[in-house]
């Protein structure tokens, strides 16, 4: 025994461990802070190490790769020992960390904890919420199923359309112009290094802060902070009533813990992982992909607000938003903390969560894209189909097979996101429309895979005998321009 203790102080001599618990997990809290308002912050973090967890565990199987992803998240499910069970933690952990996280803003702007001096404090906070939506974002996309694949042709179609620098960011999201093998590499690499690196930053300097500028004190209705007299009060209080933080704060904060890792446990165990979805398959257009929970509420609102509006709901509210999250404690730094008179906190809280609830509600039954619901199976009209060769309807069958006219019109029924294919061919010669259907492009899914080469022989057949009345043909690229034939095309 005695030999043990000689041991240790030896090391805490070398180590300083009694002096660095004394300033961190020892440091004094005002006793009004052991408060069940005050567990949510401990467990957001709680919750972050339970997904380093979790997420290393899936990375030991999960392959990024658009061929791959898929099948390794089958086979984690189907085939791996407590590979579901692992992949449903996973997901009920993250949405646990968005939840707790949530309240523990409300909690924190209810009790004017973001007043001086803990500006950084909310500031570092704010940052922490954006990353741990970053979070939540990418690992949606690394489940690589339908909704990840939409949802990422979203993403990049919002971020397209900022002003200036929009086709350069979609680059660097995508890693391409397109959702392709990189795409996954960089979602991968954001979602395991980079967004976990600077949480872990931004988690220290938050953690940094409580200790050096303390846990907000309890508020009591009339006490006022003031510049001038505040620190001075706080250490008042510290002096007074204040207890170190283990072992006397910490005990509420432990038992939820232990209730949040039951909640997660449990709610695993019943609901199970979220997705994935069908396959990633571009060129399936009967889609209705949705997006996770935290995110309902921005597509409900995209989806539903009229069209001049999008501008607006995409980049100038959220900027707004963000602006006014981060300059808030400068203005209102000072003054009333407790909530009881603040009834406009309270009513700015209930109002933001009812519109977010109501969003998210309503995201469950949006509809995925106004313009893409034509029924796209209907036959390819007679008059385009007589004295036709038999390979040329076998195309029209294909085109009807492969849901073509979900987007694009043909004889004035079809859907409008491609142009209307009546008189194609007198655009486009053989060898574009080839390219065309095989590489897509311009917001048109490539077929390659989906299609074998006798079908596009035989749906470009088709589609050569769309012409306009009058109007010849496209010539081939392959064959030397005939004389006149430009004069015939006028
Ligand atoms: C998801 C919607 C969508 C689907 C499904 C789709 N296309 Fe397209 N298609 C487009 C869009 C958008 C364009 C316009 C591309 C551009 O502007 O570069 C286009 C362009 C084309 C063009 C060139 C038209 C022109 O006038 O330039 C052809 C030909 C074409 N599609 C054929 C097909 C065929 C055949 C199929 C079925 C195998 C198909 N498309 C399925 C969206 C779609």
């Amino acid at each position: 025994m005695k030999t043990l203790r000689s041991i240790a102080l030896w090391l805490d001599d070398r180590l300083f461990i009694s002096k660095l618990f004394a300033s961190t997990a020892g440091h004094y809290v005002p006793a009004s802070a052991g408060s069940w308002f005050y567990v949510f912050g401990s467990a957001t973090l709680l919750c972050f190490i339970i997904q380093i967890i979790t997420g290393t565990c899936l990375a030991f199987v999960y392959v990024p790769s658009t061929n791959e992803a898929y099948t390794s998240l089958q086979y984690l499910n189907h085939s791996q020992f407590l590979g579901l069970y692992l992949r449903a933690l996973h997901n009920w952990g993250s949405n646990f960390m968005v939840f707790i996280m949530t309240l523990h803003m409300i909690q924190v702007f209810l009790f004017g904890a973001y007043k001086y001096p803990r500006e950084l404090t909310w500031i570092s906070g704010i940052f922490l919420m954006i990353l741990t939506l970053a979070m939540a974002f990418s690992g949606q996309v690394l489940r690589f199923d339908e909704d990840a694949y939409w949802g990422l042709g979203i993403g990049a179609s919002i971020t397209g359309r900022i002003p200036l620098i929009g086709s350069r960011m979609v680059q660097l999201l995508l890693g391409g112009p397109i959702i392709a093998g990189e795409t996954l590499s960089r979602f991968f690499t954001l979602h395991v290094f980079i967004v976990p690196g600077a949480i872990i930053a931004f988690v220290s300097l938050h953690l940094r802060l409580v200790l050096t500028k303390g846990i907000n004190e309890y508020p009591q209705p009339g006490r006022e902070v003031h510049r001038a007299t505040y620190d001075a009060e706080y250490a008042e209080i510290i002096k007074k009533d204040g207890v170190p933080f283990v072992p006397h704060a910490i005990g509420k904060d432990l038992i939820f813990a232990g209730l949040v890792i039951i909640a997660i446990l449990t709610c695993a165990g019943i609901f199970g992982p979220s997705g994935p979805s069908g396959p990633p398959t571009p060129a399936r257009v009967d889609t209705v992909p949705r997006p996770d929970f935290y995110f309902l509420s921005i597509f409900a609102a995209l989806a539903l607000l009229p069209d001049w509006m999008e501008e607006f709901v995409l980049f100038v509210a959220p900027g707004i938003l963000l602006l006014f999250l981060l300059a808030l404690p400068f203005i209102s730094g000072t003054g009333e903390k407790s909530y009881r008179r603040r009834p406009v906190a309270v009513l700015a809280v209930i109002f933001i969560m009812l519109v977010l609830g109501v969003l998210t509600y309503l995201g469950q039954r949006a509809p995925w894209s106004p313009k893409m619901d034509a029924w796209s199976s209907d036959a390819v009209p007679v008059k385009y189909l007589q004295h036709l060769k038999p390979v040329e309807l076998r195309g029209a069958a294909v085109l009807q097979n492969k849901q073509c006219r979900n987007c694009h019109m043909l004889g004035g029924t079809g859907g409008e996101r491609g142009p209307a294919l009546d008189g194609v061919a007198s655009r486009l010669s053989y060898d574009q429309l080839v390219r065309q259907v095989i590489q897509g492009g311009g917001n048109m899914p490539a077929y390659a895979k989906q299609l074998n080469p006798a079908e596009v022989d035989a749906l470009v057949s088709f589609l050569i005998t769309l012409k306009d009345e009058g109007v010849p043909s496209v010539r081939p690229s392959n064959e030397p321009e005939k004389p006149g034939a430009q004069v015939a095309a006028r």
